[in-house]
């Protein structure tokens, strides 16, 4: 089964993705870093100076049609794939089952605070409120599967995302 972890900057993804693909034994495939890769930039400030915003959404479509077809992988998107529905309709193709992990704006806020990863979205609170306000429906509309992430462990996110596969 292919599983796609979705939900906004700092929801958790890579961690949940990572834990969840040990217990499962899958592989897992972490989105950003591939277009990190593909692109050869050190980091997504750098995707953004190279070719704005554009470049990285242009690459989320490639890699989502690339992975089509992959089974038996867990992919941990970034935020923005929601911004394309074409990303999603490939990522849910051969029975991908399309999780949310939902996290308040004020734990992800926090939780970016803490974290130094350049994120060329969420520079000031009031934007990066906007689109997650924008987003949040987006995440809700894609979702197979929403989970409730505020005040939960890692263990207790993977373990709800196993009951429903
Ligand atoms: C983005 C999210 C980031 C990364 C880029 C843009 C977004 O991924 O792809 O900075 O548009 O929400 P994470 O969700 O892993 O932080």
């Amino acid at each position: 089964m292919k599983i796609v972890l979705i939900g906004f900057m700092g929801s958790g993804k890579s961690t949940i993705a990572r834990e969840l693909g040990k217990q499962l034994h899958k592989e897992v495939i972490e989105m950003d870093s591939v277009v990190l890769e593909r692109t050869e930039c050190t980091d997504m400030a750098h995707v953004f100076e190279k070719g704005g915003e554009i470049l990285l959404r242009e690459w989320e479509i490639k890699l989502a049609k690339e992975w089509k077809d992959a089974s038996d992988v867990i992919i941990s998107t970034g935020g923005g794939v929601v911004m394309n529905k074409i990303i999603l309709d490939y990522l849910k193709e051969n029975e991908g089952q399309v999780i949310f992990l939902h996290s308040s704006f004020e734990t992800i806020h926090d939780r970016i605070q803490q974290d130094n990863t350049p994120r060329p979205l969420f520079q000031h609170e009031e934007e990066a409120k906007k689109l997650y306000d924008f987003r949040l429906p987006l995440y809700k509309q894609y979702a197979d599967h929403e989970v409730d992430c505020d005040d939960k462990s890692v263990e207790e996110i993977v373990s709800e995302i196993k009951s429903f596969i």
